[in-house]
């Protein structure tokens, strides 16, 4: 098996397989303190939890992590709590994704996975008739057969663009502004997240640790970290939040400072031949519902369970409904995530009415428990 990127869906994925007694080989184009160093969302949904202890990858994240059963919600009128456990839903755990990746590089190595840093123009051949990967290393090129290859290389990598162009289908969303996020030493502004609407633009509130903040404010599309210091980011933030939070906000130095797009994106089928899409390169949400990571781990369960009956069994029918079986849980997901995002968010050519729209379903959201369970349902994460 040839993994091409070595985030968390590769890293994950070989760790399973390889518990499986396949062989796998992981090609990851940067370094491994280059993908360590990457500043990503920090909430699994419950799914994600038990799939990380059931494969023995948990101890860290119970000991380190933060389990959470309800999030805020602010806008115009105030606060409101979704309490998951009432809602008939599970909880989230608070940990940040550069731990997910850094425990699982580390079971990597205890477990003896081979991952190959610094991989360069990885190239995917004949894979649907004999799968072979190519790629330089140390400026020589190498060759490696293979029964198949996961593309676990991203939205940027190079697998999906392996799929001829007219055997595939892409659906994309790019939305009019990015997340400006800092994180800062300092404690949280409140136990749980807040996500906050309001008419100059959404914020979230959320956090690593009781003494690591994680803040955002939506800006728009052509903005740069340059364009805020500290002081404006923080005076921004504190208009934003909901005044209950904005007066208990501890402002510090930033030591992290980025702005994200935001997108939705899937690519349609995730498999060609004996090449399969897993997480980012197959599909991308807006990190408002924080799914990133949750969406790639259930591709990774269920491509994980096909190749174990595919090359441990020779029972091929799992591989055949991976891209289907994947794709009606990523479509849910995107959905959320759209819809939070279109919930939450100032749009440029928004108007009065529509803010009103916006706080009306939020005010909805606020006083009907239905409203509340499927909101909790879609957060906390779908059935896989
Ligand atoms: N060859 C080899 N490796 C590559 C190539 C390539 N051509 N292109 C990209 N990569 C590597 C990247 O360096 C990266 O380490 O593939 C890896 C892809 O990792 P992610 O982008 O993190 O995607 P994924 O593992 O699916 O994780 C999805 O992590 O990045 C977040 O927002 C993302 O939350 C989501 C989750
Ligand atoms: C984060 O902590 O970085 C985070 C949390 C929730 C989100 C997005 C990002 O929806």
């Amino acid at each position: 098996m040839a993994i091409v990127g070595g985030g968390p869906s590769g890293l994950f994925l070989a760790l399973l397989l390889s518990e499986a007694g396949i062989a796998v080989t992981i090609l990851e184009k940067s370094s491994r303190a280059h993908v360590l160093s990457r500043i990503r969302a920090g909430v699994l949904e419950w799914g994600t939890v038990e799939l990380l202890r059931r494969a023995g990858l948990g101890e860290r994240m119970d000991r380190e992590g933060t389990v959470h059963s309800g999030v805020g919600l602010g806008f115009s009128n105030g606060l409101f709590r979704v309490d998951f456990a009432a809602n008939g839903s599970r909880h989230v755990m608070v940990y940040g994704q550069g731990e997910v990746t850094k425990d699982l590089y580390e079971a990597a190595d205890r477990r003896g996975i081979t991952i190959i840093d610094e991989a360069h123009d990885v190239a995917i051949h004949d894979p649907c008739g004999s799968p072979c990967v190519t790629f330089s290393k140390d400026g020589e090129r190498h060759q490696m057969a293979c029964d198949a290859v996961a593309g676990c290389d991203g939205f940027h990598g190079v697998s999906r663009q392996t799929i001829p162009t007219e055997k595939r289908t892409e659906f994309e969303k790019v939305y009019p502004f990015g997340w400006l996020g800092v994180l800062s030493p300092t404690p949280p502004v409140s136990e749980e997240l807040i996500y906050a609407n309001h008419p100059r633009g959404f914020a979230l509130a959320s956090m690593r640790n009781a003494h690591l903040s994680r803040y955002y404010v939506q800006v728009s599309a052509c903005e740069k970290v340059a364009d805020w210091p500290d002081d404006a980011f923080w005076d921004e933030l504190r208009r934003r939040l909901p005044s209950e939070a904005a007066q208990s906000l501890v402002t510090g130095p930033s030591i992290e400072k980025s702005i994200a797009p935001l997108r939705s994106f899937v690519c349609e089928p995730m498999r060609y031949g004996q090449l399969f899409l897993v997480g980012d390169a197959a599909h991308i949400v807006p990190p408002t519902g924080a799914k990133g990571l949750n969406l790639a781990f259930s591709d990774v369960h269920y491509l994980s369970q096909a190749l174990e009956e595919a090359l441990c069994n020779g029972r091929q029918n799992g591989l055949e409904r991976y891209s289907q079986r994947a794709l009606a849980r990523v479509w849910k997901a995107i959905r959320f995530s759209w819809w939070l995002t279109q919930l939450m968010h100032r749009f440029p050519d928004q108007t009065a009415f529509d803010q009103r729209l916006q706080e009306s379903e939020l005010s909805t959201i606020g006083n009907s428990l239905a409203a509340q369970a499927a909101f909790a349902e879609g957060y906390t994460g779908y059935p896989l």
